[in-house]
């Protein structure tokens, strides 16, 4: 992605967050001067990966393909081992109308993915099979708000503003927002997104970036090569 279609996509989120009264955490407000000066102070943001997250799944087409994130919170993989801690995360996205987040599932965290306003959010489900792929078949159970619901394989679950849903490792699902665009909040066991996506077709998590202008943020994936030690 263009680094200039990743500054216009930041400005209209942090607007589209801030009209359903969302505050965002300070840093979310850090340009990359004030994260490159302030390195020392904010290795908690860099190394939990919080903050900014825009992707194309590398497919070139966001609006097509596509999700906004950011990371609010997020603990740590050797807590979760030991039981302990901070064993959770939390994440504010934007999933606009009609743009596909591809089919996948996760090995280790278990989300609450919730409709905190907009449009309705649908989500296509489907149970794994037991070698972890997508199964053409099998039913699949949910719970939403504390009621489980059945859906055939492929079924689609629509979400209203307030309805949330729980994925369990494993539930395979993809997600886009219908009649209009869709502020998503996650509620979840730790995130970890370099290794716990699995994606059911070969794309990425996140884009290549083709820098024609300054970063107005950093996001995430920027973290590395911007904020090296
Ligand atoms: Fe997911």
């Amino acid at each position: 992605m263009k680094r200039s279609k990743i500054n216009t996509i930041l400005r209209e989120s942090e607007a589209f967050i801030r009209s359903f009264g969302y505050v965002l955490p300070p840093f979310a407000d850090f340009t990359p001067a004030d994260m490159k000066a302030r390195r020392s102070e904010i290795g908690g943001i860099v190394d939990a990966r919080l903050g900014w997250d825009i992707t194309d799944y590398g497919l070139g087409d966001f609006e097509r393909e596509g999700l906004f994130l950011f990371t609010v919170r997020n603990g740590n993989a050797a807590a979760l081992k030991e039981g302990r801690g901070m064993l959770y995360a939390e994440k504010i996205m934007i999933s606009r109308h009609d743009q596909i987040s591809p089919m996948h599932r996760h090995d280790v965290k278990a989300e609450d993915i919730i409709n905190r306003g907009g449009g309705s959010l649908c989500i296509k489900l489907h149970a794994s099979a037991p070698d972890g792929s997508v199964d053409p078949k099998a039913p699949v159970s949910v719970p939403t708000d504390g009621i489980i619901r059945r859906f055939d394989a492929g079924g689609v679950l629509r979400l209203s503003p307030g309805e949330s849903v729980t994925l369990m490792p494993g539930v395979w699902h993809n997600f886009w927002a219908e009649d209009a665009d869709v502020l998503i909040g996650e509620v979840s066991t730790v995130n970890d997104d370099l290794t716990d996506n699995i994606f059911a077709e070969p794309i990425a998590r996140f884009s290549e970036v083709e820098e024609d202008e300054e970063p107005y943020r950093l996001l995430v994936s920027d973290y590395p090569d911007w904020l090296a030690e």
